[in-house]
C-alpha cells in the first residue's frame, strides 16, 4: 500500500508493516506524452521519428571514425567474436522489426545463423539453441508476457540474453544479461511506429558491431554506418515533402475492406508490418505476403473489393516485383506501388520516395506505410490511438 501525501509516499506491506523502497528517478519529459497539436498520438509519433531515431543513434553511430557500437551489451570482445547463432524473439511489431533486422545481420556477418521467433510460439516448442548462441529480446514495452516467458526460459538454459527495449526500467530490461534502450520516448498509441524504426536501427548497429568483431570487409560496414547516420534526415525529407501526397493516395483506398501487401527480400517483413499497421487501426482485413508466394494463393483473391500494396525496391529484385505487379494488373487489381525507384511503374497509384539510401531504404518505405495506414484509419473515423479490442501492453497470455 502506498499512502501518497503532498510531501511523502508512505509504503506498507499487507500487515501494515513499513516498507523501505529504493527510489529510482525516471526522466520524463511531459511534452512527450502530449499531442502537441496533432489530431492523434499516432500521427505525432510517426512525425517525430527523425528526432527519436537520432536519440537511438546518438553516441552509437560515429561515421567520422567508421564506427558503430552499442554500450551495455556486457559481452567481451572474445564473446562477441565467438557468436555463431542469434535468435531474435518478439511479438507483433517487435517481431517484424526483428525479421527485417535479421536480413541485415545475415548480410553483415558472414556465416552467422539468424532465427527470428514469435515469442508465443517459441515458448511452447522444444527448441534447440546451439552453442555460442545469443538471444536478442525485442520489446517496446518490456512487459509482454510471452516475450518475458521466452527470456526466462532462454536464460534458464544458460544462453546470454540481450534486450532491445524502449521502456526504461521495464521487467524485461531488468532481467536481461545486457542490452540497450532504443530511446524512442514514450509511445502512447497502441499501434507501434517509432519503436519499430528505432529497434531496427539498434539491431543494425548490433550487426555492424558483430561484423566489426568478426572482421567483415570495411567497405560493407562503412556503407551501413553511413546509411544509419543518414537515416533520420532521409525520413525527415519524406515526412516533410510527401506527407500530403501520401494522404491523398490513402484516402482513395479508405472504403475497401480487404488489402494485400507484397514485398520481396527486406521488403517482405516490411509488407507484413504494413498489413499489421493497416488492420490494427483501420480494421481493413490485410495480409502481408512474400512477392514470390503470389501465385501460391493470394492471386486468387484479386477482385474489385481488394487493393494491393506492392513494395518495390530499386535493386536486383525490382524486375521480379514488376512481374508480380503485372500479374495483378492482368486480373484487374488495384495496385498502390510504394517504391524508391524512378523507373516507369504501371500501377493504379504510385508513391515514389526520394532517398539516397540503398540498404536501409525499407525503413523509409515503412514510414510511408505508417502514414498510409494512418490516413486510411483517420478517414474511416476510427479511434486510431486506441483501436478496438487491442491493448498497448499485452501482459497476460
Ligand atoms: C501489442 C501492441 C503492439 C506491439 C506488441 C508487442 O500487441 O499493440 O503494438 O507490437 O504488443 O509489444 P512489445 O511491447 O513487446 O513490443
Amino acid at each position: 500500500m502506498a499512502v501518497c501525501t503532498a510531501g511523502a509516499v508512505d509504503l506498507k506491506d499487507l500487515d501494515a508493516q513499513p516498507l523501505t523502497a529504493k527510489v529510482e528517478q525516471v526522466e520524463a519529459d511531459m511534452s512527450a506524452i502530449q499531442k502537441q497539436g496533432y489530431d492523434h498520438f499516432l500521427l505525432k509519433e510517426i512525425m517525430e521519428q527523425p528526432t527519436t531515431l537520432r536519440s537511438t543513434l546518438n553516441g552509437r553511430v560515429i561515421p567520422a571514425e567508421n564506427r558503430a557500437q552499442l554500450g551495455g551489451l556486457n559481452l567481451t570482445a572474445d564473446e562477441l567474436r565467438d557468436i555463431e547463432h542469434v535468435v531474435i524473439i518478439g511479438c507483433g511489431t517487435s517481431y517484424y522489426a526483428g525479421m527485417l533486422a535479421s536480413y541485415y545481420l545475415e548480410q553483415l556477418v558472414d556465416g552467422l545463423t539468424v532465427d527470428v521467433e514469435i515469442a508465443s510460439e517459441l515458448r511452447y516448442r522444444s527448441f534447440n539453441l546451439p552453442k555460442n548462441s545469443v538471444a536478442l529480446v525485442l520489446s517496446q514495452s518490456g512487459e509482454t508476457a510471452d516475450t518475458l516467458a521466452c527470456l526466462r526460459e532462454v536464460r534458464r538454459r544458460g544462453v546470454k540474453t540481450l534486450g532491445v527495449i524502449n521502456a526504461v526500467g521495464s521487467t524485461i530490461a531488468r532481467e536481461v544479461d545486457g542490452g540497450v534502450y532504443v530511446h524512442a520516448g514514450p509511445e502512447i498509441s497502441v499501434a507501434s511506429t517509432k519503436a519499430f524504426t528505432s529497434q531496427v536501427a539498434a539491431l543494425t548497429i548490433f550487426g555492424v558491431q558483430l561484423a566489426q568483431a568478426k572482421g567483415t570487409s570495411a567497405q560493407l560496414l562503412n556503407q551501413y554506418i553511413e546509411e544509419l547516420a543518414a537515416l533520420p534526415d532521409e525520413i525527415e525529407h519524406v515526412l516533410k515533402n510527401q506527407k500530403d501526397s501520401i494522404q491523398q493516395v490513402a484516402e482513395k483506398y479508405a472504403t475497401y475492406e480487404h488489402a494485400l501487401f507484397l514485398g520481396r527480400d527486406t521488403l517482405y517483413p516490411v509488407a507484413m508490418e504494413g498489413a499489421l499497421k493497416l488492420k490494427e487501426i483501420s480494421y481493413i482485413q490485410a495480409e502481408g505476403y512474400a512477392g514470390g508466394e503470389l501465385k501460391h494463393g493470394p492471386l486468387a483473391l484479386v477482385d474489385d473489393r481488394f487493393f494491393e500494396v506492392m513494395l518495390l525496391q530499386n535493386d536486383w529484385l525490382f524486375e521480379k516485383s514488376v512481374s508480380n505487379l503485372a500479374e495483378i494488373n492482368a486480373r484487374g487489381g488495384h495496385v498502390v506501388a510504394i517504391t524508391n525507384s524512378h523507373k516507369q511503374i504501371d500501377a493504379e497509384a504510385v508513391i515514389r520516395i526520394d532517398t539516397k539510401l540503398e540498404r536501409l531504404s525499407p525503413i523509409v518505405l515503412n514510414v510511408v506505410q505508417q502514414l498510409f495506414a494512418y490516413y486510411i484509419a483517420a478517414a474511416r473515423g476510427n479511434d486510431v490511438d486506441q483501436p478496438r479490442n487491442l491493448a498497448k501492453s499485452v501482459t497476460v497470455e
